[in-house]
Formats: C-alpha cells, sequence, structure tokens
C-alpha cells in the first residue's frame, strides 16, 4: 500500500506516544482528525501483543490499513435477526492478515474481531465515516452470545 509506506517511512510522522496503549482494552486509539460533526474520523490504533477487540460492529465504514506488524482479523456473520435485544448468534466465516502491505474494508453491519498475535506492539491507520463512539455501534460474545453497547477509550 503506497499510503503505509509513505507514511511509515516518513520521518516523524508516526510518534512514539502512537504506540501507547490503554492496558485496559488492549489497544490504543489516537485521534488524528475528525470534522465538527463527528464524521471522517481518522485514528492511528495501536495493540498490544496477544490483545485485541471483543467481535464488534461499527455502524458506520471503514478503511484499515496496516502501518507497521501484522494484525489477524477474523470475520463473523450474525445467524439470528437482531429482533430479540441483547442476544446475538454469531458463525466465523473468515479471516486475513492485516500488513503494510494490505488494507482492510468494512460497512457497518460487518462484525469482526482484530488481535495482534505478534511479540511487539503494532500500529494501523483507521479512518471511518462517523467516529466508532457515535454510532451505537455493538459489541459480542460468541460463546455467551450476547451483543451490548460498545465504547472505546481515545486519547485525543
Ligand atoms: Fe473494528
Amino acid at each position: 500500500m503506497r499510503l503505509a509506506r509513505t507514511i511509515s517511512t516518513t520521518p516523524g510522522w508516526i510518534q512514539d506516544e502512537h504506540y501507547e496503549c490503554d492496558p485496559n482494552q488492549g489497544f490504543g486509539l489516537h485521534l488524528l482528525h475528525e470534522e465538527e460533526d463527528h464524521s471522517l474520523p481518522v485514528f492511528l490504533f495501536s495493540w498490544l501483543p496477544g490483545r485485541g477487540t471483543p467481535a464488534h460492529n461499527h455502524k458506520t465504514w471503514g478503511v484499515v490499513v496496516g502501518l507497521d506488524g501484522e494484525e489477524s482479523e477474523f470475520l463473523r456473520e450474525r445467524l439470528d435477526d437482531g429482533s430479540k435485544p441483547g442476544f446475538a448468534d454469531l458463525k466465523r466465516v473468515g479471516e486475513r492478515k492485516l500488513t503494510v502491505d494490505t488494507m482492510s474494508s468494512f460497512l457497518g453491519d460487518d462484525i469482526h474481531t482484530v488481535r495482534n498475535d505478534g511479540e511487539r506492539t503494532t500500529l494501523s491507520l483507521h479512518t471511518y465515516g462517523m467516529h466508532i463512539n457515535y454510532t451505537g455501534r455493538t459489541r459480542f460474545d460468541p460463546e455467551l452470545k450476547t451483543a451490548s453497547d460498545y465504547v472505546v477509550t481515545v486519547k485525543d
């Protein structure tokens, strides 16, 4: 990816603080830009080794490129119709790797889990249609078959 290689090789673009993670959630979000109405946010995500996200959707579109290291993405689909509050039945449908040479994109109802299986902190660049804490998105527990609100901690 030309964008990822340009960013990752341009001196001064990536700062040491961009690698800082929130140990409670296992990753860090660094907000680089958003419009006043919270649209078009751009985040740098940093991922601690062995950590990642719960299964979740975004309720907005997203485009992600890898900047440093490799991240694993596990794709899921919903088997139920979403009509029972707090309940979701998911099946795993695929897996892909995010590196500096690949990108990932998704629409609002797509569900995935992201994990850093490596031994050092990784970085990726995320652009969304709307700030992900303002979309009313959902996190899922595939084993317990539960669904709940998903809000993340963001560093400005
Ligand atoms: Fe995500």
